[in-house]
């Protein structure tokens, strides 16, 4: 069976990695790719947003399966044009891909559906959002309700911090009509994990937790980025309170979804707080996490491509997932300067050894090839994943092969899995 998979992220080089394990799979095409995904399949060079090119590219490769990585097609309705042209796509709906890309819309699911979230309000107007705000007395996190990268969240432990970002946002459109809306929330506190599960619209599959690092800084400082590194499983989620994620989670969503018309069918990734009061939801996500897919697709055993199939035709219920009982620690390495500025176009040495060593994957992400050489062209750059029989081990491994590799302003945080390690 051929396969299009569109996306060029850290996260689309491990689904590739991983899909090539099938003995199912026919070709690969990647769009547009980097030079990991180029190992298993062909680059097509064509932008994750020509929504019209890679259905006329799939129809004529014979592709039966399109696989949606990033947010932004999957919103516009990427996987209703494939499925309108006969092809399978594993995704959401651009209607269920709401509760990702519009997170008041995400915000009233749960209202209606009594699932454990942030208190809220949501403004589509400055001077009511900034009273709104100066009434407060405590921290406040202020969110664009759109699609922002995964930058559209501040958290401020003032209120007139508060109002300065709202105002960004709404009237300084630092995320164009993405900052149309906003939503003021209460600050939670507590630890966070990752929740991924393939839903077919009735059945829900959660895979292996994991915990992604999303501050650029060392004991989580700094701004927020893409995600600087994550670990699986995430051990704070203990088999209790998976169940209870499940129960007052993923089971009402899904059925929300259901009530509300817009069958959920492809990854539905809960960001969730563990907070003192119980799981409380930070956000929604209609995909693959990114860097969480590395290290969970490295424990995963079962084949993907079978797994993908079935979410699409909605019998999950006939296959089993199976993993690898080790650890996985994926260290993001990134450009210096990210997730401000940075340059592009600086030489990669040492991939290959410390892609050999055993247990060791390094997942490309914004890199491209030059000539004979692989130079960095993105912010995140790689994401170097290890298996470990602790998680100790696996983070020594993740380093050792981090330190084996080397490119000009290449930055690093050097504690990823270290809250796995504390609470051990
Ligand atoms: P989101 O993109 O909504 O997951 O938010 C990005 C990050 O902002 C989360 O991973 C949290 O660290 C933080 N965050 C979001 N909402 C809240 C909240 N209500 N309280 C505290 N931190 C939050
Ligand atoms: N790692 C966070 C995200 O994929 O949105």
């Amino acid at each position: 069976m051929n396969v299009l998979l569109v996306g060029s992220g850290g996260r689309e080089h491990a689904i590739a990695w991983k899909l090539a394990q099938s003995p199912k799979l026919g070709k690969l095409y990647t769009a547009p790719g980097n030079p990991g995904t180029a190992d298993y399949g062909k680059n097509v060079d064509i932008d994750v947003n020509d929504i019209e090119a890679l259905v006329k590219f799939a129809q004529s490769k014979d592709v039966a399966l399109a696989v949606i990585g990033p947010e932004d097609p999957l919103a516009a309705g990427i996987v209703d044009a494939f499925e309108a042209a006969g092809i399978k796509a594993f995704g959401p709906s651009g209607a269920a891909a709401q509760l990702e890309a519009d997170k008041a819309f995400a915000k009233e699911i749960m209202r209606a559906n009594s699932i454990p979230t942030a208190e809220s309000r949501i403004f589509d107007n400055f001077p009511d959002a900034k009273a709104y705000i100066a009434s407060r007395d405590e921290a406040v996190v202020i969110k664009a309700a759109g699609l922002a990268k995964g930058k559209g969240v501040f958290v401020c432990d003032e209120p007139a911090d508060g109002i300065i970002a709202a105002e960004k946002i709404m009237c300084e459109n630092l995320f164009g009509e993405a900052g149309a809306k906003v939503i003021v929330e209460e600050k939670l506190l507590g630890e966070e994990a990752s929740i991924l599960a393939f839903v077919d619209g009735r059945n829900i599959y959660v895979m292996e937790t994991s915990q992604d690092h999303k501050p650029i800084g060392e004991g989580d400082t700094g701004p927020n980025t893409g995600g600087m590194g994550a670990y699986c499983p995430a051990r704070c989620v203990t088999d209790k309170l998976m169940d209870q994620i499940s129960a007052e989670v993923l089971v009402p969503t899904i059925d929300g979804m259901n009530r509300e018309g817009s069958t959920f069918r492809g990854i539905l990734y809960a960001g969730i707080m563990l907070t003192k009061g119980g799981p409380r939801v930070l956000e929604f996500n209609a995909r693959f996490g990114d860097p969480e897919t590395q290290p969970i697709l490295m424990r995963m055993k079962s084949d993907l491509l079978e797994v993908m199939l079935a979410t699409c035709m909605g019998n999950l219920d006939e296959v089993t997932l199976e993993w690898d009982e080790r650890v996985a620690v994926c260290v993001v390495m990134a450009s210096g300067g990210y997730p401000g500025d940075y340059e592009k176009g600086k030489k990669i040495s040492g991939l290959e050894a410390a892609g050999k060593l055993d247990g060791v994957m390094v997942f490309h992400a914004g890199t491209a090839k030059k000539g004979d050489d692989i130079v960095t062209a993105g912010g995140r750059v790689l994401g170097v994943t290890a298996l470990g029989d602790t998680v100790a081990e696996a983070k020594e491994l993740a380093y050792k092969a981090v330190d084996m590799i080397s490119f000009d302003g290449a930055y690093c945080r050097r504690d990823i899995a270290d809250k796995a390690i504390e609470s051990n």
